[in-house]
């Protein structure tokens, strides 16, 4: 805070997007030359075609180089149409909008009481940060229903745990006036206990209406303040060491939680993304474990650690060198996250893991490939920023039904992607004990003193290995029966002519991208081949290499949550920014459905005003679907609220859950 800034308001930057960090290398000039060729070629179709091909129903070899590649399993084709809905068109409605014969209905709005006293929420926003801790977190993202059952048969579709992220906070939704500086204690509270993870036990009745059980013990609250340890390879190093936890094996909280994943054991994973920006560091010089992601040199994203009267739990947001010695000040408080956080749901009592081995980065979230007994167990994690990357994890230790667990996302190797402009893709690993990794680290003059070091600055690892930069990775997501991983490229205004290529190929891409890739040989492989799934836009805009042209039905921007259902349907989900949404020819954020073996495109939910659709998912029968809407009216000052959705009338917006049935009880989006 700066001196003139004491007035009674404050100006928070919510926009949610990392700052531009990446400023490695960019590639030789030989291998732009290559580039532009291949782009060229790209354009033309000729490398789209062949690439389209390995997933296409007419399956033919792939690119000239790539006769070894497996020709994937596809389902068989059923006659009826996997999309039977009628699409939707655009609108700028404040209320969520879904196909005929659909019913959506809103459930955990923000402020619901879940547990302890049971506060009620009031609309006011009288409710204390003490309350807040007892209510539905704020800005509803990553969701997942856990069947009751999920640890034996998994399916009851009638009973289970919903788990879901709470990205921010809008603090002008949150507290009544707004918020001021200096950051008053109570508003700090209350912001901290609007973050993190809810997990409902809920109930549908026999009426077909869901409810929350009430005093479930599966009933709790995750916040940014609740007790966690760091587990893997960074656990108790040197960077990690705190006055709250001398010995580096503890933090407290999780923040920005973006997407999230499912573990094959039925626990919860929780992914940091845009964690950097809510953190100081005023040092002449930031280390690079903080540099690299965007710590700021001024206060951080909502003046937390202004908060006053002072206190170590919210003066723990600055990371500036304040003490003699790294145990006596929050140094190194940044490096306790930009993790991926494990949580047991069926465990009220289980302390949040940070699972280091998966990369230190903007996680926006992780998804698994299909477990396999006795192979490897598979993840990816994007970084969602411009230019940043996309990981891949392989556990050391095979999977085994019997004893999964957590020890499998502590010992493993991290590897980050190639995109190859011939269609293909390498997997290059960011480990030590790799020598190739080590020649590429010395020769650019890099230093890590063990893989925990790497870890901690999997970025800049990631750009010695010589990463493909992307259009900011967002969900990813893996098709049930063949494996196919799709990822949303959402978009990436700072990509510029010179800088495309095969898999980014539009400079200033405002629209985005959906690209997927299959391994050769096996999920474990270090070779793949990739295709562009959909480029979004306008009606009008064409996928290259396939017959995709979007139309009033399908015209999309800014995809963002990507899910796949068990019949293999894809849900698309976009994040559209307000100007975005209030200005182009898309209307409010939406979902879509997808067909990946046809690229059928339908949408099938548009949501209400400034808000962003993303985390979906069903009961195991596909009868219910759960949709996050976050962010509703997120344009709103304290005194004029741009969305009244859910409750209407004059009330402040608030983001919720909305349940969706086929009225007939079918399987939605059949
Ligand atoms: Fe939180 Fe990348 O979206
Ligand atoms: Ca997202
Ligand atoms: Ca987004
Ligand atoms: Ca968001």
């Amino acid at each position: 805070m700066t001196d003139s800034k004491t007035a009674t308001s404050v100006n928070i930057d919510n926009s949610g997007i990392d700052p531009i960090t990446n400023f490695s290398a960019t590639p030789t000039f030989a291998a732009l030359i290559e580039n532009r060729m291949a782009r060229r070629r790209f354009l033309k179709g000729s490398v789209g075609v062949a690439v389209a091909s390995i997933i296409g129903n007419s399956l033919t070899a792939c690119s000239s180089d790539s006769s070894s590649a497996p020709v994937p399993v596809l389902p068989p084709v059923s006659e009826a149409p996997l999309l039977g809905f009628t699409a939707i068109t655009t609108n700028r409605l404040d209320t969520v909008t879904v196909p005929a014969g659909y019913s959506v209905k809103p459930f955990l709005a923000w402020g619901t009481p879940i547990s302890g006293s049971y506060p009620p929420y009031l609309d006011d926003a009288a409710n204390s940060g003490a309350e807040q801790e007892m209510q539905i977190g704020m800005n509803h993202d990553g969701i997942h229903f856990y069947p009751i059952d999920v640890r034996s048969d998994g399916e009851n579709s009638s009973e289970g745990l919903l788990v879901m992220n709470h990205e921010y906070v809008e603090p002008n939704v949150l507290h009544a006036g707004g918020p001021v500086l200096p950051r008053p204690v109570e508003q700090v509270h209350k912001e901290i206990a609007a973050h993190g993870v809810s997990v409902v036990h809920i109930q549908r009745q026999s009426s077909g209406e869901w409810q929350l059980v009430n005093n479930s013990p599966f009933n709790r609250r995750i916040t940014a303040a609740t007790p966690m340890e760091l587990s893997g390879p960074v656990r108790g190093h040197a960077k990690v060491l705190t006055k709250y936890s001398p010995d580096g094996s503890r933090t407290r909280g999780t923040i920005n939680n973006c997407a999230h994943g499912v573990t094959p054991w039925g626990t919860y994973l929780t992914a940091e993304e845009n964690w950097a920006g809510y953190f100081m560091n005023s040092d002449a010089g930031q280390p690079r474990e903080h540099s690299r992601y965007g710590v700021r040199s001024g206060n951080g994203r909502y003046f937390w650690e202004t908060a006053t009267p002072t206190a170590d739990q919210y003066q723990r947001f600055n990371a500036s060198t304040l003490a003699d010695d790294a145990t006596a000040d929050y140094r190194n408080e940044p490096n306790t996250f930009g993790w991926i956080v494990e949580i047991d749901p069926f465990n009220p009592d289980s302390v949040p893991q940070k699972r280091t081995a998966l990369g230190r980065f903007a996680h926006e979230g992780i998804v698994f490939a299909t477990a396999v007994e006795g192979e490897p167990l598979v993840a990816y994690s994007g970084d969602d920023a411009r230019n940043e990357y996309i990981y891949k994890y392989i556990s050391n230790a095979p999977y085994q039904r019997n004893t999964a667990g957590g020890h499998l996302l502590n010992d493993g190797v991290l590897y980050v992607a190639r995109f190859n402009d011939d269609g293909s893709g390498d997997w290059l690993p960011l480990d030590v004990n790799n020598a190739d990794f080590m020649a590429k680290a010395t020769a650019a003059g890099v230093m890590f003193s063990d893989q925990a070091d790497v870890l901690l600055n999997t970025r800049l690892a990631a750009d010695i290995a010589g990463a493909t930069k992307m259009d900011r990775p967002e969900w990813g997501a893996v098709h049930p029966e063949t494996d196919e991983v799709y990822f949303a490229l959402t978009n990436n205004n700072a990509r510029t002519e010179q800088q495309t290529d095969a898999v980014n190929p539009r400079a200033n891409n405002t629209t985005g991208h959906i690209i997927r890739w299959h391994e050769r040989d096996s999920q474990a492989a270090m070779v793949f081949d990739w295709d562009i799934f959909l480029l979004a836009g306008d009606v009008g805009t064409a996928t290259p290499g396939t017959d995709l042209v979007l139309n009033a039905d399908n015209h999309l921007a800014s995809p963002d949550g990507l899910w796949f259902d068990s019949r293999g349907v894809l849900w698309v989900q976009t994040d559209m920014s307000g100007s975005q949404q209030s200005d182009g020819p898309f209307g409010n954020n939406q979902m879509l459905a997808a067909d990946p073996v046809s690229r059928e495109l339908k949408r099938f939910l548009v949501g209400p005003l400034e808000c962003e659709v993303t985390g979906v998912v069903m009961t195991p029968d596909l009868t219910t679907m759960f949709v996050n809407i976050q962010h509703p009216g997120d344009r709103s000052s304290p005194d004029n609220f741009t969305s009244h959705w859910p409750d209407g009338g004059s009330s402040r917006p608030r983001s919720a859950t909305v349940v969706i049935t086929k009225d007939d009880g079918g399987v939605i989006g059949s």
